[in-house]
């Protein structure tokens, strides 16, 4: 069983600066939840229940999200907005929050390294909070704990993406096992324009044998630099086995203006609307004695 799941969550995000200037990306709204949130009902619902964050500096809201707020509770408590709170405190009902601090920003594979401390020796799932994921069925992390439970080895979520863009993510080749299921053999970080070993790339789901662990402390520092997940597991599957499962849903990449834009747009019509025509309060209403904010 799949309990554990890392969320990288100490960079900068720079492509949507000014907004990430003094606030974490994870902490973006899509509609009226932070994109962190997302993963972490996501993984709640594959069954997870330890999630394990590496922040950084400045991102202490992060924290406060997952934890009680007794002025605002006690504030907003016994009257209609009080059950906008429901979700989210179901969510840290559920689960364990663990934090840990990525001093240097070493790359993503140096930040799943900086978690092996609360990931212990545990197979777990790596959710990029910024690519946001929808399925009409299970959630893309339910997928692959089915697979993970099959195959017992690490497996990377991929989609097809047109070749002019496959110089912006990890991207695989492998035997093809199904329809939807590669066995990996070559994977390459960014690769440059015209030398992608195919179109499948790696979006941010992943699950992780804990060997993995030794293999990034043996990574050398590869793309821009830094330390990647996509060359640890290369070397993890030469040595044993990755597969590469291309998931059943609809990915946005919320780390762009216009994936954010379509992932607002999205949620919004689609789990926005039907959600709270039936049970959200509207918020408009004269309220039962709640303070003017
Ligand atoms: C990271 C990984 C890359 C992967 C991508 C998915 O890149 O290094 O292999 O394809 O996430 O979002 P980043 O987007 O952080 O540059």
């Amino acid at each position: 069983m799949i309990k554990h799941c890392l969320f990288p969550a100490a960079g900068y995000g720079t492509r949507f600066l000014p907004a990430t200037k003094s606030m974490p990306k994870e902490m973006m709204p899509v509609v009226n939840k932070p994109l962190i949130e997302y993963g972490v009902e996501e993984a709640i619902q594959a069954g997870m229940n330890h999630m394990a964050i590496v922040t950084g500096r400045g991102k202490h809201t992060l924290m406060d999200h997952f934890d009680k707020n007794y002025e605002l509770e006690h504030q907003i408590s016994g009257t209609a907005k009080d059950s906008l709170l429901t979700d989210i405190r179901s969510l840290i009902d559920s689960a364990s929050y663990t934090y840990i601090r990525q001093r240097e920003m070493k790359g993503l594979g140096h930040a799943i390294l900086t978690g092996k401390e609360l990931i212990g020796d545990n197979p777990f799932a790596v959710v990029l909070a910024d690519d946001l994921c929808v399925s009409q069925e299970q959630g893309v992390l339910s997928q692959m704990v089915a697979l993970y439970n099959k195959f017992r080895c690490s497996i990377v979520a991929v989609e097809e993406v047109p070749e002019s863009e496959t110089h912006k993510y990890g991207v695989i080749a492998g035997e093809q096992l199904k329809d939807d299921l590669y066995r990996v053999d070559n994977m390459v970080e960014k690769p440059e324009p015209g030398s992608a070993p195919s179109n499948l790339a790696i979006i941010g789901r992943y699950i992780l044998t804990p060997d993995i662990f030794e293999h990034i402390e043996n990574t050398e520092p590869g793309k821009g630099g830094e330390i990647q997940i996509t060359d640890a597991l290369l070397k993890q599957a030469q040595q044993g086995c990755v597969m590469a499962y291309k998931f059943k849903g609809k990915r946005f990449d919320c780390g762009s203006v216009e994936g954010y834009m379509e992932a607002t747009n999205y949620c919004y019509q689609n789990l926005y609307l039907n959600q709270n025509s039936k049970s959200q309060p509207k918020i408009d209403q004269p309220n039962k004695g709640l303070s003017p904010v």
